[in-house]
């Protein structure tokens, strides 16, 4: 791996700054991290970072203070100073949907003012907080009664993406918060099993649904929504006026929503300046916020707004999300490491890497520059991931002995919510231990020294020089949380801002859209398949497997 060549993409000669890196990168190469240490043994401590909560130890990165000199330099010459401020000055940042991008504005102080189109949105944002808050507090104490007059005792979340991910990767997140007695499923597949799993034992006169979508027309949400509405008029005898106590609505769509049958007293409304991959500090939190309650919720909104001020006001070089961000860059761009790799030491976070999946991914999957030109570098890393130390005993040997450069991101608690034993000592032995053996591995001579016989000795070898950051915090809390999730929409946006894309939008997701529908009346048998020869075959397969030939 130690020879593997700097990347093509960041030998093609770009800006000053990315030229510079790309010189230093060749500098850097054939160094190991071993040497780095030795030649500076205070960087443990320097290279680290402690704000809104989190401690971040970058010192196992494959950089020096020059490679830290030069990033900032990257970002300066990308101007991500200005991109910051117009993302904060409510400007139309997503520039191919013609939006701002103002999750920030969700959790604002009331106080707070964020405008868009010269008007601050956050009396509205804080309205609709104060609505959810007064309808938990009704479900939650059981004023809310259902059709038979029970109290709600099962939540269904309706929804996909970042109508899903966030509430789900919350709701694991804050379980130790939420309610036990509230029972909360979560279904996003247009694959029947989910619905039909997630309801099997629920009574449908204790249970409520939210039917959560930004657009309120996606195909896999509104097919569920309305299997939902049909599983619920089954149980109440085709009584339409049980819908209105077994119903709620999250999303922009108040005319979708009515079209449905959903009042709009029922529907907790947001904006088209809240991406869905940013969402989940908004309505779209509803299902969180019965869970943990008001207060919990608060709690979260105000840690991701602590990050949010550092964000905008630490300088680039002491600032956690632009940091991470070019950290990223240097990996992806100039050391050849395509994936990350998020390794949460927490089982409360066990759905973490697939909401950063969304979040980083859908984000910065482009491969064009917000003005629509090449963006002629490799973009959005892959990032994917499991808890600690479930990791280890599957894909770690990959990370530790494969022939591929993975970062990794370890995340770290020093307090344990259910202290038990020795498991969160072990726990946190083990995330320490991995960053340790990533960076350092087991020389030839090492392993020779534990006596193992010469043919055996490649095999024990670990070459090391794997960078990796280490997140720690003291206990996951609501507000940890979302310092955490603001840590990573933060960073996603420093990436976007070095290669000049438009994170906000989600194009790609497009045209399989499109396909799908076409394909919907072909497979009926009544259409003729009308594709290439290969999703023809697969069509009249698919005819021939249901008999509809
Ligand atoms: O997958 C595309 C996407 O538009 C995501 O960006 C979004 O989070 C998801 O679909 C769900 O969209 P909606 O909330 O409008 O149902």
């Amino acid at each position: 791996m130690s020879d593997m060549p700097v990347t093509e993409n960041a030998s093609a000669s770009r800006s000053p700054a990315w030229n510079a890196l790309a010189a230093h990168a060749r500098e850097i190469e054939p160094l190991h991290l071993r040497a780095i240490f030795a030649a500076d043994p205070g960087r443990g401590d320097r290279l680290a970072l402690d704000a809104a909560g989190i401690y971040l130890d970058y010192s196992k990165n494959r950089i020096t203070d020059e490679t830290l000199r030069l990033l900032v330099a990257l970002a300066e010459e990308a101007g991500l100073r200005a991109r910051i401020d117009a993302m904060f000055g409510g400007d139309k940042v997503n520039v191919s949907e013609g939006r701002a991008a103002l999750h920030i504005a969700l959790r604002a102080p009331p106080g707070a003012v964020f405008e868009v189109d010269g008007k601050n949105v956050v009396p509205a944002v804080h309205g609709v907080l104060d609505r959810m808050a007064a309808f938990a507090g009704r479900v939650r104490g059981g004023a809310w009664r259902g059709h038979t007059g029970k109290p709600i005792r099962n939540i269904v979340n309706i929804g996909i993406g970042g109508s899903d991910l966030g509430p789900v990767m919350a709701y694991e997140a804050l379980r130790h918060y939420s309610r036990r007695d509230l029972v909360l499923r979560f279904v996003s597949n247009v694959d029947a099993t989910d619905f039909v799993e997630a309801t099997r034992d629920l009574a449908a006169d204790e249970t409520l649904f939210i039917v959560s979508s930004k657009t309120f027309t996606t195909q896999e949400t509104m097919t569920n929504a309305h299997a939902a509405r049909d599983w619920a008029l089954a149980a109440f005898g085709g009584n339409e006026t049980a819908i209105a106590k077994h119903f709620v609505a999250v999303s922009t769509n108040a005319e979708a929503v009515a079209a449905f049958g959903i009042a709009t007293d029922n529907m907790f409304g947001f904006w088209d300046w809240v991406g869905g991959r940013y969402s989940m500090d908004s309505a779209i939190g509803l299902s969180t916020m019965l869970a943990i309650g008001p207060e919990h919720f608060r709690a979260m909104l105000a840690g991701f707004h602590e990050l949010d001020l550092h964000f905008r006001s630490a300088p680039f070089e002491r600032n956690l999300p632009v940091l991470m961000g070019l950290l990223g860059v240097w990996n992806n761009n100039f050391l050849g490491a395509p994936t990350v790799a998020v390794l949460p030491y927490e089982q409360y976070l066990k759905r973490f890497p697939a909401y950063l999946q969304q979040l980083t991914m859908e984000s910065n999957g482009k491969h064009v520059r917000a003005d629509g030109t090449p963006v002629g570098c490799e973009t959005g890393p892959v990032y994917w991931g499991e808890p600690g130390t479930n990791g280890q005993h599957s894909f770690y040997q990959l990370i530790h002995q494969g022939t591929r450069r993975i970062a990794c991101d370890f995340i770290a608690f020093g307090q344990s919510l259910n202290p038990l034993g020795v498991h969160h000592d072990l726990l946190l032995a083990n995330v320490i231990a991995q960053g340790e053996a990533l960076a350092f591995g087991k020389t030839a001579d090492e392993v020779r020294a534990e006596g193992t016989p010469e043919w055996l000795v490649p095999h024990r070898v670990f070459e090391g020089n794997r960078p990796s950051n280490t997140l720690l915090l003291d206990r996951l809390t609501p507000a940890a949380l979302g310092s955490l999730v603001a840590l990573y929409e933060h960073s996603v946006f420093t990436q976007a801002a070095i290669w000049g894309i438009d994170p906000f939008d989600q194009w790609g997701v497009e045209l399989g859209k499109l396909l799908a529908k076409r394909i919907v009346p072909e497979l009926g048998g009544g259409t003729a398949p009308a594709h290439d020869s290969s999703t023809n075959a697969l069509i009249r397969r698919v005819r021939a497997l249901r008999g509809t030939r």
